[in-house]
C-alpha cells in the first residue's frame, strides 16, 4: 500500500514488478552479474556483439527453434521495437489493436508512421475488420500483443492468432507479435508458444517484467532476409547493447534460476490477479473486456463518466487515495474520438499490490463513480 500523508492509497498507474520480487532477485542478480564478468571477462566489457551477446542469442535461438543469427538482443523491448520502426519506409501504415502499448504509438509516430486501429474482441482481433483494412489500404506491418494484452488483458485464442498471421502473410504485411507477457500466466495453464517460420512472424520480447526493468534487456526474432538491414540500423543506433546484463541473463537461464523465478512470480501474482478480477466483477460488471489470466493489466471503460466529468472523476479518485489516469494515449489515434464517446477509459495494474489494497482501491473507485452521478 502507498501511504499519502498517512492516508491509505493505491496507485493503479504503476505497471511495475512487485518490490518483494525485486528484493528476492537481489542476491541472484548480484551473483549473476559477478559470474557474467568473471566468466566472460573483457568480452562483456569491450565493444562487440552488435546484435547481442552471442551466448544469449544462442539460447534464445534454441528457445524459439530458429537459427541464432535471426535473433537481435538489445536494451529492452522498447528499444528493439523502435529499431524495427526505424527500419520501415518512412510514413508507412501500421495496423495496431484498438488499444495498445502507448509508447509504441508515440514511437511509431516519431518516424512518421500512420497507425490504424482494429477492434479487439475477448478472443483477439476482429478478423473481418483486419481484412477490410488490408483490402482498402496499403499496409506495411501489423503490431499486436497476443498474450495478456497491454492494456486490456485480453488473450488471443490460438485460432485467432493464426488467422491474423495468415492474413498478414498472404497480403505481404509484416506480422509482429510482442510476446513480453507470454511467460506471465497465473491461472495454472501455459501459453502455447508461437511457431516461427522462415517468413515470420517477427517476435519482440523483453525481460523487463520477467526479470527486472533496471536490467533492460529485450530481443527480436527476424526473418533471415531482414538481418542485414537491421544490423546496419543497430550499428548506427547504439553499437553494442549492455553486455554484462546479457551475460547475467545467460547465467540466470542456464542455472535454472530463471525458470524457478518465473514460477515464484506466477505464484506471487496469482492471488493479486484473482483479487482484481473479483473486484471488477463485483463493482464494474460489463465495463471490462474479460477476466484476465496473467500479465500486468486490465482496463475498464466507465460509461457514466463522460468527457466533461473526466477531470473531476480523476481528481476525486486521487483525493480518495486511488491513483488512475485516462488511457487515451493507448487508443489508436483514428479511434480516439469514437472511443471517448463511450466513457472514461482507465488502465489498471495489479502485480505490485497486495490483494486487500487491490480490492480496497477498486471498491473506492466505484464509490467515487457513484458520488459523481
Ligand atoms: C507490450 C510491451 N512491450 C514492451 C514493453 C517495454 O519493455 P522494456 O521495458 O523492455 O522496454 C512493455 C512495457 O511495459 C510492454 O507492455
Amino acid at each position: 500500500m502507498d501511504n499519502i500523508n498517512g492516508k491509505r492509497a493505491v496507485n493503479f498507474l504503476r505497471g511495475v514488478p512487485a518490490d518483494e520480487a525485486l528484493q528476492k532477485l537481489v542476491p541472484m542478480a548480484s551473483r549473476g552479474y559477478e559470474n557474467s564478468i568473471t566468466h566472460y571477462g573483457t568480452e562483456v566489457l569491450q565493444y562487440g556483439h552488435f546484435n547481442g551477446f552471442k551466448p544469449l542469442r544462442d539460447l534464445l535461438g534454441t528457445m524459439h527453434h530458429v537459427d541464432p543469427e535471426r535473433i537481435i538482443a538489445g536494451n529492452g523491448g522498447m528499444e528493439v521495437i523502435s529499431m524495427l520502426f526505424k527500419s520501415f519506409p518512412r510514413k508507412c501504415n501500421i495496423i495496431v489493436e484498438e488499444m495498445t502499448y502507448d509508447r509504441v504509438i508515440h514511437d511509431a509516430q516519431r518516424y512518421g508512421h500512420n497507425l490504424i486501429g482494429v477492434e479487439l474482441t475477448p478472443t483477439g482481433l476482429n478478423i473481418d475488420q483486419l481484412k477490410d483494412v488490408i483490402d482498402k489500404t496499403s499496409v506495411f506491418a501489423f503490431y499486436g500483443i497476443p498474450f495478456h494484452q497491454n492494456p486490456t488483458g485480453i488473450d488471443y485464442s490460438p485460432e485467432n492468432r493464426e488467422a491474423v498471421e495468415k492474413i498478414c502473410k498472404d497480403n505481404g504485411v509484416l506480422c509482429i507479435w510482442d510476446i513480453c507477457y507470454e511467460p506471465l500466466r497465473y491461472d495454472g495453464n501455459q501459453n502455447e508458444p508461437i511457431t516461427v517460420s522462415e517468413w515470420g512472424p517477427i517476435l519482440v520480447s523483453s525481460f523487463t517484467k520477467t526479470i527486472s526493468p533496471g536490467t533492460k534487456c529485450g530481443y527480436m526474432v527476424l526473418p533471415q532476409k531482414n538481418i542485414g538491414q537491421m544490423t546496419n540500423i543497430v550499428a548506427n543506433t547504439r553499437l553494442n547493447p549492455n553486455l554484462p546484463t546479457q551475460g547475467f541473463i545467460v547465467d540466470f537461464i542456464q542455472s535454472g534460476e530463471y525458470a524457478a523465478y518465473l514460477n515464484y512470480l506466477c505464484n506471487l501474482y496469482k492471488p493479486r490477479m484473482d483479487a482484481l478480477n473479483d473486484a471488477l466483477n463485483e463493482n464494474f460488471p460489463g465495463a471490462f473486456p474479460a477476466d484476465i489470466h496473467g500479465g500486468f493489466f486490465s482496463c475498464i471503460q466507465l460509461k457514466p463518466i463522460a468527457s466533461d466529468k473526466e477531470e473531476m472523476f480523476l481528481t476525486t479518485a486521487k483525493n480518495a487515495g486511488v491513483g488512475i489516469a485516462a488511457a487515451w494515449d493507448a487508443v489508436a489515434p483514428n479511434l480516439r474520438e469514437e472511443k471517448r464517446k463511450k466513457g472514461l477509459l482507465v488502465r489498471l495494474t495489479f502485480p505490485a499490490f497486495v490483494t486487500t489494497d487491490i480490492k480496497w482501491g477498486i471498491t473506492k473507485l466505484k464509490h467515487v463513480e457513484e458520488e459523481l452521478l
